[in-house]
């Protein structure tokens, strides 16, 4: 029996739904202990800039992510070792005074627009999911989300979506589908897809039991 636990990677483009899959595929594991993390928390400590230098960052390259640490502290998960995940802060693109403390859990769920990326992290998943989601629909759930929840003016939304969040999906996220183990389209709203999540997670964890 393998004690380590498995890693389930959930990746699509800004507004494609990952936090609605993951949340579904979350919902109601009794007898199963789960931990959640969102590459967002590893974006790259920027507090020694301005606030008018960080909202400069490219926040879709793979270079905004702090991977080296995001790939440690999972290591340290599937070691048994508890890890003090870092807490993001939108509004003033940076991380903040605070931590999550994350002890050893049965699964991790972990979702961001570039897990995909780094062949090291990819390597460490055992189930690869990719929300396909039309742009679209992902620029007006982003326009609404960004407006009500992080602190942005339509203006800003607009630019940042035209200049750096679009050519940036086009370059380095989309790509990444050809990793993908299962690419679900309609998001949370894809029961089937969700359904066969749960089941396949349980088959995993039953295996690892025998
Ligand atoms: P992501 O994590 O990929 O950025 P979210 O799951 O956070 O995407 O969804 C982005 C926004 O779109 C959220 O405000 C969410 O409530 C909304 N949303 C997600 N899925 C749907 C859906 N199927 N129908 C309508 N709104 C949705
Ligand atoms: O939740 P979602 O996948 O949309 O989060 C990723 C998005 O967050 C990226 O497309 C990036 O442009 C955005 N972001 C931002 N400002 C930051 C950090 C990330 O707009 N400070």
């Amino acid at each position: 029996m393998e004690n380590h636990p498995i890693i389930i990677g959930v990746t699509g483009g800004t507004g494609s739904g990952k936090t609605s899959v993951t949340r579904k595929i979350m919902a109601n594991y009794e007898d199963v202990s789960l931990a959640y993390i969102e590459q967002d928390a590893y974006y790259k400590d920027q507090s020694h800039l301005s606030f008018e230098e960080r909202v400069k960052t490219n926040y879709d390259h793979p270079l905004a992510f702090d991977t080296a640490l995001l790939k440690k502290h999972l290591q340290m998960l599937l070691n048994g070792q508890a890890i003090d995940m870092p807490v993001y802060d939108y509004s003033a693109h940076t991380r903040s005074q605070e931590t999550v403390h994350i002890s050893p859990k049965e699964v991790i769920i972990l979702e961001g627009i570039l897990i995909l990326y780094d062949e090291e992290l990819r390597d460490l998943m055992d189930i690869k999911v990719y929300v396909d989601t039309d742009d679209d629909i992902r620029i007006i759930r982003r326009i609404q989300r960004d407006i009500a929840e992080r602190g942005r003016s339509l203006e800003s939304v607009i630019k940042q979506y035209t200049e750096v969040v679009k050519p940036m999906h086009e370059q380095f996220i989309e790509p990444t589908k050809r990793y993908a183990d299962l690419i679900i389209p309609e998001g949370g709203q894809n029961l089937v897809a969700i359904d066969l999540m749960r089941t396949k997670i349980s088959a995993i964890l039953l295996e690892k039991k025998k």
